[in-house]
């Protein structure tokens, strides 16, 4: 009786290790998004307040960090934010760092204010870019293989698509792009989407850094902060 009982208590818990190691060996498709924090309407006002225990690391203006380990969030689309919090909460996309804190949020509700919050920052635009000597040359190289492969998802200026929870690239870190695009290609990246490893998948280190430097400098009209920091 007290055997079964842990047993019963215990099987959860290795499932979801096992599922997790399985994940990490064999990089599964985009999880679906909750319908239960995507239904809700968010309250940008009441998602200011929540977002304080966020801003630590993403800082209060969304920008996160030059160096590439926080992304920048501001003006990404609110189902993307919800989507990849919900895949950082359940292990789906694999982030040790923020793993514990995003354990707090439970509520769909926050989630969906969180997001709304976070959808209306402007884009700072200061964001860390490749300036090597050769940053012309990788940027049209860059801009090349954008054009080729990832316009029809991400957009000419970076602005994804929220109904297909294509993220906003406009504004991200380069050291971050570069970071991302290296796991999502080396399988590294658990939340992936399958046309987009196709078009990666044999991209060189060195087509990689081209086309990060390309997307560190793309800019959506209307959405970046003017100098006070505010919209235009
Ligand atoms: C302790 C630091 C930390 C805290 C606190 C934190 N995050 Fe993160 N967050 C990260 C890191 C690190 C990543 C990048 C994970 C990776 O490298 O793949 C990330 C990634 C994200 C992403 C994915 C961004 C993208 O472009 O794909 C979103 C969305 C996000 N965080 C939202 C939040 C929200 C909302 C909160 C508050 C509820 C929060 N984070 C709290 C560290 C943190
Ligand atoms: C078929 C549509 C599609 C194509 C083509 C595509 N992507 Fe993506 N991309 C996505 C989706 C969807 C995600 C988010 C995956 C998830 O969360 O499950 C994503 C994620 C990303 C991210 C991570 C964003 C972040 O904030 O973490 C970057 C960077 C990116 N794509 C750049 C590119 C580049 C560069 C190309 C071309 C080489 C490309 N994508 C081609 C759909 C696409």
């Amino acid at each position: 009786m007290k055997l079964m009982l842990i047993l019963a208590l215990v099987a959860p818990v290795i499932s979801h290790f096992a599922m997790a190691a399985d994940q990490r060996q064999k990089p599964v498709a985009a999880s679906a998004p909750s319908p239960a924090a995507l239904a809700k309407k968010g309250d940008a006002e009441r998602g200011k307040q929540a977002y304080v225990i966020c801003s630590a690391c993403h800082l209060p203006s969304g920008a996160g960090k030059a160096d590439g380990s926080y992304p920048q969030l501001a003006g990404q689309h609110a189902a993307v934010l919800v989507k990849q919090m919900i895949d950082i909460r359940s292990g789906h996309r694999d982030s040790p760092t923020m793993y514990p804190f995003i354990q707090e949020i439970t509520d769909p509700q926050v989630m969906a204010d969180i997001a709304a919050h976070i959808e209306e920052l402007c884009i700072p635009g200061n964001n860390d870019r490749y300036e090597g000597a050769d940053a012309a040359q990788q940027i049209a190289m860059g801009k090349k293989l954008y054009e080729q492969g990832c316009i029809k998802c991400h957009g000419k200026n970076g602005a994804g698509n929220e109904e297909k929870y294509y993220p906003v690239i406009a504004g991200q870190h380069y050291k971050y792009l570069l970071r991302q695009m290296t796991a999502i290609r080396d399988g590294t990246r658990n939340n992936i989407n399958k046309e987009m490893v196709k078009v990666i998948e044999n991209y060189s280190d060195a087509q990689l850094v081209a086309i990060s430097a390309y997307q560190a400098r793309l800019s959506m009209p209307g959405v970046m902060c003017d100098k006070d920091g505010k919209h235009k």
